[in-house]
C-alpha cells in the first residue's frame, strides 16, 4: 500500500507540467496518501531536496507555465550508481512510489528506478511530441499554438515588405512542431529532419512562386532539420526575396498551457497515480485515442512517433 508518494519534473520544462503536478498531488491526497514534491528533478532527488505538498500548495498553478518543482537535466542519474543512490534516498525518506513527469530522457531514469523494484509511473511531458506510448505529449499543443501566433505576426510584416522569413522551431531530432505549425499556418515550405533537405528544390519553388506573383513566403524549419541561419545563408542573394531569420527557440516552452494540454495533463497525472494504486510499476500513462492507457516506460523511446505517410504527402501538396 502506498502511504507516501513523491513527484518530480525532469528535463526541459513544458507547458502543462504544473497541471500534471496538481493532478498527481490531489489524486494522492484524495486517496489518503501523503504527497511529497522533489525539487529540481533527479538532481534534487540526489540532494534530498523534498518538500511536503498540500492541496493548497498546488492551488492556482493549473494554468501557469514552467514547473513549480523546477527541473534539471542530471548527468549523474544517467549512471547506474546515480540510480542506486536515488533509490536509496527515496527509501530512506519513506517514499513508497514516484511519479516522473518529463520526456524520454527522464523516463530512462524512471525505468532504472523501476528495475530496482521501486514503484514508478511516468507522465509524458515535452514540447517535442517525440514519445511512443501516447498520441501527444503534454506541452506540444501549447508550443504549436505559440509558434502559430508568432508566424501569423511574421506574415503581416513579411507581406508588407515582400520578404522571405525563415522561422526555426524547437523539436530536438523530431519535426512534429514544425510540421503541425507549418500545416496550420500555411507555411510555403516546411523542413523536418524526417525528410532529406533539398535546397535546390526550395530555390526552384521560391522562383516559381515569384514568377506567379507571390511576393512573400514563410519557411518553417525544425532545429533538427537545418538551422534557420544556415538555410538563409544558402538562399540569400539567389532569389529576389529579402530573407530574415527568426529563431523561436525557448519561447515555445513558456506560457500558460492550452485547454488541450491542461486537461490532458490533469487526466494523465491522475491516471499515473491510479496505476500505482493498482499495483503497477514501470509504466507511463499516455493518451491513446482519447483515453488514458498504460504502457511500459521503454515504449517512449523504443516506439517513437513517426510522421505519417499522409502528412509526408501533405508536405509536398501544400508547399509553394
Ligand atoms: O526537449 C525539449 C527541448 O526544448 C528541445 O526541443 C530542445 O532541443 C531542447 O529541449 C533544448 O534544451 P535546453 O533547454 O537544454 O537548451
Amino acid at each position: 500500500m502506498i502511504k507516501k508518494l513523491a513527484v518530480l519534473t525532469s528535463g526541459g520544462d513544458a507547458p502543462g507540467m504544473n497541471a500534471a503536478i496538481r493532478s498527481v498531488v490531489r489524486t494522492a491526497l484524495y486517496n489518503n496518501m501523503e504527497a511529497v514534491g522533489i525539487m529540481n528533478g533527479y538532481q534534487g532527488l540526489l540532494n534530498g531536496d523534498f518538500i511536503p505538498m498540500s492541496k493548497g500548495s498546488v492551488g492556482g498553478i493549473l494554468l501557469h507555465g514552467g514547473t513549480i518543482l523546477r527541473t534539471a537535466r542530471c548527468m549523474e542519474f544517467m549512471k547506474p550508481e546515480g540510480i542506486d543512490r536515488g533509490v536509496e534516498i527515496l527509501r530512506k525518506n519513506g517514499m513508497d512510489a514516484l511519479v516522473v513527469i518529463g520526456g524520454d530522457g527522464s523516463f530512462h531514469g524512471a525505468k532504472g528506478i523501476a528495475d530496482k523494484g521501486f514503484p514508478v509511473a511516468g507522465v509524458p511531458a515535452t514540447i517535442d511530441n517525440d514519445m511512443g506510448g501516447t498520441d501527444f505529449t503534454i506541452g506540444f499543443d501549447t508550443a504549436c499554438n505559440t509558434a502559430l501566433e508568432c508566424v501569423a505576426r511574421l506574415r503581416d510584416t513579411a507581406s508588407s515588405h515582400d520578404r522571405l522569413f525563415i522561422v526555426e522551431v524547437m523539436g530536438r531530432n523530431a519535426g512534429f512542431i514544425a510540421l503541425q505549425t507549418g500545416i496550420a499556418c500555411g507555411a510555403e515550405y516546411i523542413a523536418i529532419p524526417e525528410k532529406p533537405l533539398d535546397i535546390d528544390h526550395i530555390r526552384t519553388k521560391l522562383r516559381y512562386a515569384r514568377e506567379r506573383g507571390k511576393t512573400h513566403s514563410i519557411i518553417i524549419t525544425a532545429e533538427g532539420a537545418c538551422s534557420a541561419q544556415k538555410l538563409c545563408d544558402e538562399l540569400k542573394g539567389k532569389e529576389d526575396y529579402d530573407p530574415r531569420v527568426v529563431v523561436l527557440g525557448h519561447l515555445l516552452r513558456g506560457g500558460h498551457p492550452t485547454c488541450t494540454d491542461a486537461s490532458m495533463a490533469a487526466r494523465l497525472g491522475a491516471g499515473a497515480v491510479q496505476g500505482l494504486i493498482n499495483g503497477e510499476s514501470g509504466f507511463m500513462a499516455g493518451m491513446v485515442n482519447g483515453s488514458v492507457e498504460f504502457s511500459p516506460l521503454e515504449r517512449a523511446w523504443k516506439e517513437k512517433h513517426e510522421i505519417s505517410d499522409s502528412d509526408m504527402k501533405l508536405l509536398s501538396v501544400l508547399s509553394i
